[in-house]
């Protein structure tokens, strides 16, 4: 048997002429990949106005699939991209869930309508999604690198008597107008005259901004007699896939919250608090030329595997951050460009980019268990409410990929055969 496989594939390797090496020929990509753009329902926004809607059963690819990048971005009624300085992308988050298929029927109506579909961790009651960014949206690669893919629609993960659905949360803030444009994007409660959350509890005196003071239908300070038009807004984004098959090496998603400072040993996943507060610098720093704010927290990977790509999500004020393995070892930095014109993707002071970590496959190795470390840095010149310091990763654990060929078409051995090799 072994020899006749061996016989099998070396001729294979010999008919395929491209492929000396296994690895070399596995191509996932190719004519294979597929791709779609989707406009989101249409939000409204006036100068100063907050839209943070969340809409379940959006458009997406359907079927049994391997992710490889979504993109978006915020445009008009026209489809021209809308600039941050006018419509600033807080955040928009997609990720799956269990919808039930027949919540008519008798039976049903004691079943919940949705169940969540989680990436797989950390945080156990925010940030679940599989893909989300802000304003570094527009230049912030998501590709997935291949053999490796985020794998979707598997007819077995639903429970029975539901089905994979989409949904997408969309916060957008208008700046145009406003008297304090950062102010106004990190939600500083004075502007927005909050002084009560979105469920009418107070808000804690220390609490000076963050997402208790800017949640939907609020309104920011504009100058007074500004003028702008009712506007008609979409998230417009792209997916980029391939059919699943055997050639796909599946990764895990994990995201990690630096505002989750509750000890290793003490983690429950309920303390990631998915913004922080930088204050500013003493004079004795600014002295110095040390304004800067480092943010520093532990977090347990439940299991190893191999990092393909790492890319972290800050706010305006970032100076970027970094992931270490339990020995210190850099495992991914990621660091923010700033734009520096007028033009929608290049504007002035806003992140208009995070850079991404490809590792060569196999290279950055994590453990199960192990204790990674968060570091999160902005610049503390000035104060800044309500900012984010999230890192995500894609880690494949299956360290054997199948045995594939890229002609005359793209094909697999069975893994049962390889694994036998
Ligand atoms: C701010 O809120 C208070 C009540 O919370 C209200 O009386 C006041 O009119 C508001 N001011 C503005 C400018 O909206
Ligand atoms: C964060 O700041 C610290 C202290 O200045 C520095 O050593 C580190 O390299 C910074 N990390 C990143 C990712 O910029």
């Amino acid at each position: 048997m072994m020899k006749m496989v061996t016989i099998l594939v070396l001729l294979i390797a010999l008919l395929s002429m491209i492929a000396p090496l296994p690895l070399d020929a596995l191509n996932v990509r190719g004519h294979l990949l597929k791709s779609k753009t989707f406009l989101s329902p249409a939000f409204f926004l006036h100068p100063g106005s907050v839209s943070n809607k969340f809409y379940y059963d959006v458009p997406f690819p359907r079927g049994h699939l391997a992710l490889k990048s979504f993109n978006a971005e915020v445009v008009d009624e026209n489809g021209i991209p809308v600039p941050l300085h006018e419509t600033y992308l807080h955040h928009w988050v997609v990720e799956p869930y269990y919808a039930l298929k027949n919540s008519d029927s008798i039976d049903a109506q004691k079943l919940p309508k949705r169940i969540t579909a989680r990436n797989s961790g950390v945080c156990t009651k925010t940030l679940g999604q599989y893909y989300g960014l802000g304003s570094e949206t527009r230049h912030t690669a998501t590709w997935v690198p291949d053999p490796y893919g985020i794998e979707i629609g598997n007819p077995e993960k639903p429970p029975e008597g539901y089905e994979e659905k989409w949904f997408i949360n969309v916060h957008a803030i208008d700046t145009r107008g406003a008297i304090d444009k950062l102010g106004c994007t990190e939600c500083k409660c004075d502007l927005y005259n909050m002084t009560i959350d979105e469920y009418a509890r107070k808000l804690p005196k220390d609490y000076i901004g963050g997402l208790y003071c800017c949640y939907d239908q609020t309104q920011c300070k504009v100058r007074e007699g500004f003028n702008g038009e009712l506007r008609k807004l979409f998230l417009r984004y792209t997916v980029t896939w391939l059919e699943w098959s055997d050639a796909v090496v599946p990764v895990k998603i994990y995201i990690f919250d630096v505002s989750d400072i509750s000890p290793p040993d003490e983690k429950s996943g309920t303390a990631c608090k998915v913004e922080y507060q930088v204050e500013e610098c003493s004079p004795e720093n600014r002295a110095k030329n040390e304004c800067i704010d480092v943010k520093v927290t532990k977090e347990v990977l439940p299991r190893g595997g191999d990092i393909v790509f790492g890319v972290a999500h800050q706010h305006s004020g970032g100076l970027g951050a970094s992931l270490h393995g339990q020995d210190g070892r850099l495992l991914c930095a990621s660091l923010p460009t700033y734009g520096s014109g007028e033009e929608a993707g290049n504007e002035e002071n806003y992140i208009v980019g995070m850079s991404t970590c490809y590792p060569k496959p196999g290279s950055i190795k994590v453990t199960d268990g192990e204790v990674l470390t968060i570091v999160s840095n902005y610049s503390s010149d000035h104060q800044h409410t309500g900012v984010m310091g999230l890192f995500y990763i894609l880690v494949a654990e299956q360290e054997q990929p199948a045995l594939c060929f890229s002609f005359p078409v793209p094909w697999c051995l069975p893994s049962w055969l390889t694994s036998n090799l």
